[in-house]
């Protein structure tokens, strides 16, 4: 019997990087798996035994089908992980991306969480993780609108949490630093582009800068805490914002 015996979990953006590691853990700890990408998942979905779901987030009637769909299988534990990095700095940002940003990172979990939430809550037992950032906590140059949807994905859980607790449902979020991923990979060439530096300097300067320990953190690393909130022994805990930032926001 594995943690999540018995749960059925939805993971948005399961087919790279974090959510692919929070998708592998959880089916290893027994849970039934919807794995949602906007890229074909079928070859993930067929590994750990689970479902494929394929829908664009930045398309708010994709959202409310998937968030249909997934509520027919029954979801215990949403974890909203889905998104993407731009950068530019503030005067140039095109509008036509910061409200993709917006879409895609706030308000397609506010919709799958309208969506999921009545299950949980008639089932009295539920489990919502948000995939924050340390810049849902602290800003840093040139990321207005991941930044921007970051802190409003904070808003949304403390509230949330709030109103499904009386229902056994717990909201959380977490936010890590720099993750070794594809999305974090294809930042060095813009960052080292926007502040004319090298690229092989941007790791140390800029990723590392704030941390107090010098490395970048494993998708597997944030998927045992996303393991810990959704397992019943995180039953007491709601409305928190969980930092895996190697120490950047003690400063
Ligand atoms: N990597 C980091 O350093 C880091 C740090 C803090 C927070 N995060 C957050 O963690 C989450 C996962 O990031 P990651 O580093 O694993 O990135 P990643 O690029 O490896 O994976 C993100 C996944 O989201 C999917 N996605 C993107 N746009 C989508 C859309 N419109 N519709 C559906 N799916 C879409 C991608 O296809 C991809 O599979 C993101 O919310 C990110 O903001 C990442």
């Amino acid at each position: 019997m594995g943690t999540l015996s018995g749960k059925t979990a939805l993971i948005t953006g399961a087919g790279s990087g974090i959510g692919l590691a929070i998708a592998r853990a959880f089916s290893r700890e027994g849970a039934r798996v919807l794995v949602h990408d906007v890229k074909d998942i079928g070859p993930l979905a067929a590994e750990l035994g689970g479902v494929p779901l394929q829908a664009d987030l930045s398309e708010p009637e994709a959202v409310a089908a998937l968030g249909q769909r997934a509520a027919a299988e029954g979801v215990d534990i949403l974890v909203n992980n889905a998104g993407f990095q731009h950068i530019d700095p503030v005067e140039d940002f095109p509008l036509e991306t910061w409200q993709r940003m917006l879409q895609v990172m706030l308000t397609a979990p506010f919709q799958l969480i309208q969506a999921l939430l009545p299950g949980m809550k008639r089932r009295g037992w539920g489990r919502i993780i948000n995939m924050a950032s340390v810049h849902g906590l602290v800003a840093s140059p040139y990321k207005s609108a991941y930044i921007s949807a970051k802190h409003g994905l904070l808003g949304l859980t403390k509230t949330v949490a709030l109103e499904a607790g009386p229902f056994g449902v717990t909201v959380n979020a977490i936010a890590p630093a720099y993750v070794r991923t594809p999305l974090v990979e294809g930042q060095i060439q813009d960052q080292a582009r926007t502040l004319g530096i090298p690229e092989g300097e941007v790791v140390e300067k800029v990723f590392l800068a704030q941390a107090a320990i010098k490395r970048l953190i494993a998708p597997e690393e944030v998927a045992e805490l996303a393991l810990f909130l959704a397992s019943d022994r995180a039953g007491a805990i709601t409305g928190a914002v969980f930092p895996i930032d190697l120490g950047w926001t003690a400063r």
